[in-house]
């Protein structure tokens, strides 16, 4: 499938790209959205390679499996669902039809049940036993954590409602130190989890309600959901209005636009989260319409199939020069390596080529101290996806913001120019010559030609979050679609949960490690020695 690109790829792969770098490139290879901007000029994808790439998107019927997707067909095949998390974004309502049903009424009903009540826990109107709610503890894992974690960090700024705590891990330690900085009296326990039988979420969920009863005589009324399993709500006691309702064709991993971001609304307040909504709506719109060499979601995408698939290229950084955006590489681990991790393609079928990369990456300037060596002077390239806003929220620290964007573009630089022997030479010939300068000066050379992309736009607004976060979803749709995977299932999370069940009994010292392997039986043996 990729013949006619790795056949480019071997004409250009020694080409310096830094030389074809010229103002009319920089502008060719850029496409907007209103004031985003996505510049991938500084790779080494030229006019002919693009064209391949995008005749890849026709040759694997892009278009007609992104229509299918925003028109209710079940593409997620092995699960026999839609996917259609741009319904849950849809608010001007136009008609999604899901097996002969328009599923917007219920969507928009649910969002305005959201708002209300996140308005009444806002403005103090709903309260717990001792008040007006001072903390907001989202219980849930995976999607249901890392989305509203990583927008509730993300908009801070915007953030005027009660306190927000996000619990995810089973180890005691999450909860428990959550727990020690909330009154129970005065706390909102949202337990997020789709199927509601998540192991570690309903863990935490019955450690959090123990704790407030011991003090709270209603806990059930200071307790919401948020879930498809409106039956195991129920038996879990929460009382059907704090029980915000979805459909199965939103995945995990895509459901921070419903229900799963109750947290995020109530500290942003209802207006923010329809801006936070409407900006991946634009995002979809121009998915949907904009033809593929100006259409950002599909560029983003054919830069990580050149990267990867062709370029051999096995991880890729994802560096927001937004500390605000500090989760956003976490949140896209999930997104696109639960979606796009996959050994077979959809007819069950072994990948003849790799599937996704793995994703990774920090904060600018942090990474810049940290691992930033390796990806200018270590054996392998690391494509790195910068992103940065024109301005930051502390209009009075502009001079400090100008400064993260100088580092920003510096290292996109870097990356692509490298420093050749001569110049490392006239770097450090004043103090060495002879043998020791050449052994000196080749510490201090870098290869450069190392490819990045960079987004920019004009401030992390809730409407600009929300067209990053679509605008990765849609990349990861593009990518799976061109690598023909199924990127809306997660079979690969099943053994190790299988397998935890199995050990529970044994780490308890209730069975047997016999019959485990003898790592795993020496394990359980030396950490029981230790009080396990
Ligand atoms: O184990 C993986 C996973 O199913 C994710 O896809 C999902 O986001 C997470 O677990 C949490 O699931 P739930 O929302 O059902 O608790």
């Amino acid at each position: 499938m990729f013949d006619a690109l790795k056949s480019h790829h071997a004409t250009i792969a020694d080409r310096r790209f830094a030389d074809m770098l010229d103002a009319a490139r920089a502008a060719d290879f850029s496409a907007t959205l209103g004031d985003m901007r996505f510049d991938y000029s500084k790779t080494n994808i030229d006019a002919d390679g693009r064209a391949l790439l995008i005749d890849l998107l026709d040759a694997r019927g892009v278009a007609d499996r992104r229509d299918a997707m925003f028109g209710g067909q079940a593409i997620n095949e092995t699960e026999g669902r839609a996917v259609l998390h741009t319904a849950l974004r849809n608010l001007g309502g136009a008609p999604v039809m899901v097996d002969g049903q328009d599923v917007m009424p219920d969507v928009l009903a649910t969002l305005d049940r959201m708002a209300d009540f996140a308005s009444r826990v806002r403005d103090g109107s709903y309260t717990g036993q001792g008040g007006a709610i001072t903390d907001v503890i989202n219980i849930g894992i995976g999607g249901s954590d890392l989305g509203p974690a990583m927008a509730a960090r993300a908009l801070q700024p915007y953030h005027d409602g009660p306190r927000c705590h996000f619990v995810s891990n089973v180890d005691p330690a999450d909860i428990a130190q959550t727990l020690a900085v909330c009154d129970p009296a005065t706390t909102l326990v949202i337990v997020a989890s789709k199927t509601f039988t998540t192991i570690e979420t309903m863990t935490n969920a019955q450690t959090a309600r123990d704790w407030m009863s011991a003090s709270v005589s209603d806990t059930g009324a200071q307790f919401a959901a948020l879930s498809t399993a409106a039956d195991k709500t129920a038996d879990f006691g929460i009382a059907p209005e704090r029980v915000f309702g979805f459909a199965d064709w939103v995945g995990g991993r895509y459901s921070m636009w419903g229900p799963i971001g109750l947290s995020l609304m109530i500290a942003i307040g209802p207006d923010n989260f329809r801006a936070f909504l409407r900006g991946g709506q634009a995002m979809d719109d121009h998915f949907r319409t904009a033809p593929w060499d100006q259409n950002l979601p599909a560029l983003l995408a054919l830069t990580g199939i050149w990267h990867n698939q062709i370029c051999g290229y096995a991880t890729r950084a994802v560096l927001p020069y937004d500390n605000n955006l500090a989760r956003l590489p976490a949140y896209l681990q999930q997104l696109e390596m639960e979606s796009n991790g996959k050994g077979v393609s959809m007819d069950g079928a072994d990948l003849p080529y790799h599937s996704g990369p793995v994703v990774w990456g920090e904060p600018g300037t942090n990474g810049q101290h940290a691992f930033y060596q390796l990806i200018h002077q270590g054996t392998r390239v690391i494509p790195c996806e910068f992103m940065v806003a024109a301005r930051g929220h502390d209009d009075g620290l502009h001079h400090q913001h100008r400064l993260l964007v100088a580092n920003c573009l510096a290292q996109s630089e870097a990356l692509m120019m490298g420093r050749d022997l001569d110049t490392a030479r006239g770097k450090v010939a004043d103090k060495f010559d002879g043998a020791e300068l050449d052994r000196q000066a080749r510490h201090r050379v870098f290869p450069g030609n190392r490819p990045s992309t960079t987004l920019i736009y004009p401030k992390l607004t809730p409407a600009v979050l929300g067209q990053i976060v679509a605008l990765y979803e849609h990349r990861v749709f593009v990518e799976g679609v061109v690598l023909g995977i199924n990127s809306y299932d997660q079979w690969g999370v099943e053994l190790g949960k299988e397998l935890a069940t199995s050990l529970q009994p044994v780490v308890e010292g209730q069975a047997s490690a016999d019959d485990k392997d003898g790592s795993t039986a020496a394990l359980v043996a030396a950490l029981q020695a230790q009080g396990l």
